[in-house]
């Protein structure tokens, strides 16, 4: 590596990588994403989340963070909120290409293709920042080896908060590598809840009455053919997954997979 290392005034702890910021996206007063470079020997299956912070202090303050990324991609993509007051976020959010962001070791997590038993389709449910492991899932060729069908819906507050998602979808049919497998097997609905757009209202709500499968033109969630994956709030993640045991799906695990899985979003 020629360029030149910064001046950490504080020592890595063991067990962290210290990785340099190659690019900040800020998409709203709320949302922002960024990406980092990836150690050689950083390993994750795609849905799982990593600890990450800020050299900042002796006894730096870490995070659980979704990894946005697919594990082929080169760099770590993470796709974070802005706290005013949060003890990371109010940081973070002003990185810039060049900082370093320390990442630990070990990833995690029940968001990913071994927690599930094999289905028709696969409907990944997201609010906020809850997308950023399905932006993962959704570029990672062993879900469409997995699923025939998968459908991404991601519901916030308005529409700016949409972006990311929007972009992810765009830019996913068009990737090289990824993009002829997800042809007419990759499907997306988004959903606003404070401001109108062509689908509003919570997720749970348009699960509820129909209007979710209706525009999917899929029948409501059936044990037999759909596996589902929940990311958002806690409130979010208890009524999502109480809509899924109404349906007969069963919770899954790394250890014991089945027809759903929940994890939740990083909050502040
Ligand atoms: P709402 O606007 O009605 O609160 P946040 O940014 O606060 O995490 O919220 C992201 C999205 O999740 C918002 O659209 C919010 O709707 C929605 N949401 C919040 N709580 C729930 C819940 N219990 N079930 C489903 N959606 C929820």
């Amino acid at each position: 590596n020629t360029e030149a290392v910064q001046a950490l005034e504080f020592p890595i702890p063991a067990g962290v990588y210290a990785e340099r910021v190659v690019s900040v996206k800020h998409y709203t007063d709320r949302l922002f994403s960024f990406r980092i470079t990836r150690p050689q020997s950083f390993r994750f299956r795609s849905g799982e989340f990593v600890m990450i912070g800020l050299p900042n202090a002796e006894k730096p303050v870490f995070r659980a963070y979704s990894i946005a990324s697919p594990n082929w991609d080169e760099e770590v993509e993470f796709f974070s909120i802005k706290v005013p007051d949060g003890p990371l976020t109010q940081h973070l959010q002003k990185i810039q290409p060049g900082d370093t962001v320390l990442m630990r070791q070990k990833s995690t997590g029940t968001l990913v293709n071994d927690a599930l038993t094999p289905g028709k389709r696969l409907y990944m449910i997201s609010t906020g920042t809850g997308i950023a492991p399905f932006a993962s899932l959704m570029r990672d060729p062993e879900t469409y080896d997995k699923f025939e069908q998968v459908i991404l819906t991601h519901t916030c507050r308005d529409v700016a908060e949409l972006r990311y998602g929007e972009e992810l979808i765009e830019t996913t049919r068009e990737d090289p590598l990824i993009g002829e497998l997800t042809e007419g097997r990759l499907h997306y609905f988004a959903s606003t809840t404070r401001e109108p757009s062509p689908h509003t209202g919570r997720i749970t709500t348009l699960i509820e009455n129909g209007e979710l499968f209706k525009a999917l033109g899929t029948e409501p969630l059936d044990p037999a053919t759909d596996r589902v994956m929940i990311c958002g709030s806690m409130n979010m993640l208890k009524d999502v997954k109480a809509l899924a045991e109404k349906a007969g799906l069963k919770e899954g695990s790394n250890a014991e997979p089945a027809d759903f899985v929940v994890e939740r979003a990083f909050v502040g």
